[in-house]
């Protein structure tokens, strides 16, 4: 008869080679296509976020902008363990990439924003962020004439909360990054990436997976 302690033994190397060999087909598999090298966006409404992402003004006292804690220049994030924000409020959850998140299926490290929209309303009414409010943005927005004049020339009425949430969300998928060596690898460049990396992908997609079963 086989003990308890030899049955969890089994299971779990069962468990681990079901994992291994899951991810590793994943990783090799059609599932994992390279991202596309260009995307459709409209450029007047890129142009005016480009100018939204970099101002302080989305932020309750004109202080944290959206590229504070997403550095455009140094990989789309701000390097520290947790961001801080709005009178130096420290968050409790790390800064991820703007980069490419257009394909991710979910925003947010728990999946809890759907598309882009959604999310981009977060980090402005959160506490810890910018801790403003849409209305609050709009009213500040339209005191200005410059934001008058191209929320005027794109949208019909104007600055809206909707207008201001969907320009950003359109600066942010043209925020893609093709071409990059793990989208060359998957296009059949196999030297793209060093033997290294593709243990990194491996374990990535392997807690990519996991985290995938749970949404
Ligand atoms: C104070 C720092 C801070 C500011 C300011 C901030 N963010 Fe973030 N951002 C974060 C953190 C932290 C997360 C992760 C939150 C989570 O997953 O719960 C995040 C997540 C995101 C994501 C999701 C990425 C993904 O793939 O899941 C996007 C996109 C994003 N922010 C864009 C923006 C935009 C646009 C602004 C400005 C309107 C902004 N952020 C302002 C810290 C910040």
């Amino acid at each position: 008869m086989i003990n308890n302690k030899l049955k969890i033994y089994i299971r779990a190397g069962v468990l681990t080679l079901a994992v291994f060999f899951g991810s590793f087909s994943m990783l090799f598999s059609s599932a994992i296509v390279s991202i596309p090298e260009t995307i459709d966006t409209n450029k007047d409404k890129v142009a005016l976020e480009k100018k939204l992402f970099f101002d302080p003004i989305l932020s309750r006292y004109n202080t944290i902008s959206c590229a504070l804690c997403h550095d455009l220049q140094d990989g789309g994030d701000d390097g520290r363990r947790f961001s801080f924000g709005v009178e130096g409020r420290e968050g409790s959850i790390n800064s991820p990439t703007v980069y490419s998140t257009v394909f991710n299926f979910r925003k947010f490290w728990d999946g809890r924003a759907k598309n882009l929209i959604e999310q981009v309303l977060e980090p402005i009414e959160n506490h810890v962020e910018m801790d403003s409010s849409m209305p609050a943005v709009v009213k500040k927005l339209k005191k200005i004439a410059w934001h008058q004049k191209h929320f005027g020339e794109i949208y019909e009425n104007g600055i809206t909360t909707d207008n201001v949430t969907g320009s950003i969300a359109e600066f942010e998928k043209a925020l893609v990054t093709p071409n990059a060596p793990f989208d060359r690898y998957l296009k059949g460049d196999k030297k793209s990436i060093s033997r290294e990396r593709k243990g990194i992908f491996l374990v990535y997609f392997k807690g990519v997976y996991i985290v995938s079963q749970r949404y």
